[in-house]
């Protein structure tokens, strides 16, 4: 992964971080920064900023941050060697050997060829006469070839070595193979043998149309009902969605998740081309910001068993937190999409799907269904539950509204129901004072760094550390004046690191900025923006030298802060603080 040094300058000076964020989400410059809406975390208010002097972008909201080649992995969910070589496509440079990097891109290009080959190879087995049974079964499944054909799906035949025999006739190894996934492994002799027999063939497609991996599922009730690629250096579950490459290009304006293969396949099918599912595991957090991505509405739409609920639950926080306004529709008279559009049409589905009901309302009618309405006594638990619940809505009006349909439920008064929504709501104010109270009043939590990994151990120097760099950066010229502060010198490791590589880049004569750092992890370079965007003070050598004096000072000292020092500390920062400004 070790690129050139001075390769990385040019990258980075061939791709203005404000023309390659400027691809992706609409900026707007206000003073010397550019803002936007993160493409992250989703928001309504611009947080995200880009700063095209200093070369990054940092999002005051989610506090993700970094150099263009970290933007570049975190948008498209690249590699850091793949970011660069996106890069590098981008500014129409040659990408200089690593022969590393190079031949694990080698290998995955390998794999996405193999498993498409593979893809074109089971999709032609339906058709052919070993493949009989497949076609018979996708036809009662009620997919026309229209449909076999779009999802690219197969028929892997009932055969041990079929496929083997056919990739290792195209010219793939045993390896690839066994890399693949596409194959198993003997235990008795070590021997490979085609992993997917008699099964169905669902290729799943990531966003920028490589194939995967596979969904196979079995004819009859055997199990597993679907067998699944493994993870490899090309699949990851946890990342990727079931037809989201072509739900992407739906205009329908939101997405439709799903959990199975088939409930996707049949949305798709019967016109609502905008549905994705997971691929045989829960939703994650990965999968809820992928989607994200692509639109700013979620419509849930899990299996009406106990399962799909507790599914949904669990999945409209995750959404929620990505950003996303989430709808949920409940599944009645069929247990999935798939069966209810066969069952009843497009026209019913899509009566069904108007009706769907905000995430509010579905979590009322779920604690509504908890209680017995016609027994007083649980009644009033529901009453107190919901009262709870409703308190917590962000606004007035929401909790009139929800409050007004809880009090019918209930078959009481609205101005009852009022006033345990208002006591609620109170007990819920008090206790978010008092938690935010704890939090001003632990100046070390406050000026800890967001990142769980990176921890100041003697915040009076890593202050001045921070001031330092973020001095540096801006006029790399400084360095020359402050040979005598050593990387061991800094508290905190991660700044002292940062501090020797740019130390080091100047007297080269490289380039000194944030965006061309190496081995930095995506927290540490958010971190690292991060400072660059709140340490604004005036850059002067007599500025500089008493932070370097600070950390030197501290350095002999061998000082470990204790919590009552950081208070007394953070009154003498805002001292200085106001005096400098
Ligand atoms: P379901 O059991 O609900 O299957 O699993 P389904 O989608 O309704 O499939 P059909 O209609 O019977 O063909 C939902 C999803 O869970 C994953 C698959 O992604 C499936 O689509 N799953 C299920 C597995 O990965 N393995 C299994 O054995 C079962
Ligand atoms: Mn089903």
């Amino acid at each position: 992964m070790a690129f050139p040094p001075a390769f990385l300058d040019e990258l980075t000076a061939r791709n203005p971080i404000e023309d390659v964020v400027g691809q992706y989400v609409t900026l707007k410059r206000s003073g010397s920064n550019l803002f936007g809406l993160c493409p992250f975390h989703g928001e309504k208010t611009a947080s995200f900023s880009v700063s095209p002097d200093k070369g990054i972008f940092y999002c005051f909201g989610c506090h993700k941050g970094g150099g263009v080649i970290n933007f570049q992995m975190e948008i498209e969910g690249l590699s850091y060697p793949d970011a660069v070589r996106t890069l590098a496509r981008r500014a129409g440079m040659e990408v200089p050997d690593d022969e590393q990097y190079q031949s694990r891109y080698r290998q995955q290009e390998r794999l996405w060829a193999l498993s498409k080959e593979a893809a074109r190879f089971f999709n032609a087995q339906l058709y052919a006469p070993q493949g009989r049974e497949g076609l018979a079964y996708a036809q009662k499944r009620g997919m026309p070839q229209s449909t076999l054909t779009k999802f690219g799906i197969g028929f892997a035949p009932d055969s041990w070595d079929t496929l083997t025999k056919a990739m290792l006739a195209k010219g793939y190894t045993e390896e690839e193979l066994k890399e693949s996934g596409l194959v198993s492994v003997s235990q008795k002799n070590g021997r490979i043998y085609d992993r997917f027999r008699n099964r169905l063939m669902f290729p799943i497609i990531d966003v920028r149309g490589n194939v995967i991996g596979f969904g196979g599922r079995v004819m009859d009730d055997s199990t597993p009902k679907y067998l699944n690629s493994p993870e490899t250096i090309i699949f990851n579950k946890r990342k990727n969605l079931f037809a989201l490459n072509l739900a992407k290009k739906s205009k329908l304006g939101y997405l439709i998740l799903v959990e199975g293969y088939m409930d996707a396949v049949a949305l798709h099918q019967y016109g609502f081309d905008c549905a994705v599912a997971s691929l045989g595991t829960s939703l994650t957090e990965e999968h809820a910001t992928l989607l994200s991505r692509y639109t700013e509405q979620v419509v849930l739409i899990y299996d009406g068993d106990q399962a799909g609920q507790n599914a949904t639950q669990r999945a409209i926080p995750m959404l929620e937190k990505a950003g996303l306004q989430v709808k949920v529709l409940k599944m009645r008279d069929a247990k999935d999409p798939d069966e209810y559009l066969k069952k009843f049409g497009a026209d019913r589905f899509r009566l069904l799907l108007e009706e769907s009901s905000n995430r509010v309302e579905y979590q009322l009618n779920a604690i509504l269904k908890k209680y017995d309405l016609s027994l007083d006594e649980e009644r009033v638990r529901f009453i107190a539950e919901a009262s709870e619940f409703i308190a917590g809505l962000g606004n007035a009006v929401q909790r009139e509204i929800y409050g007004t349909r809880a009090a019918e439920a209930a078959s009481i008064s609205y101005d009852a129901i009022k006033i345990e929504i208002n006591k609620a709501y109170k007990r819920l104010q008090a206790r978010e004072k008092k938690k935010q109270e704890k939090i001003d009043l632990s100046p070390a939590r406050n000026l800890q760094p967001k990142a769980r990994s990176i921890r100041y151990d003697n915040m009076k120097s890593a202050m001045a550390e921070e001031e330092i760099l973020a001095m540096i950066l801006r006029e790399p010229a400084l360095l020359d004046g402050i040979a005598n502060l050593r990387e061991e010198m800094f508290s905190c490791p991660l700044l002292g690191r940062v501090f020797g590589q740019l130390k080091r880049r100047h007297a080269e004569g490289l380039e000194v900025a944030l965006s061309v750092l190496e081995d930095l992890t995506p927290e540490e370079m958010s971190h690292m923006a991060g400072i660059l965007q709140r340490q604004q003070g005036p850059v002067s050598e007599q500025a500089l030298m008493d932070c370097v004096r600070t950390v030197q000072q501290e350095y002999q000292s061998g000082n470990v802060r204790s919590e009552d020092d950081l208070l007394l500390l953070r009154d003498k920062m805002k001292e200085r603080k106001g005096i400098k400004a």
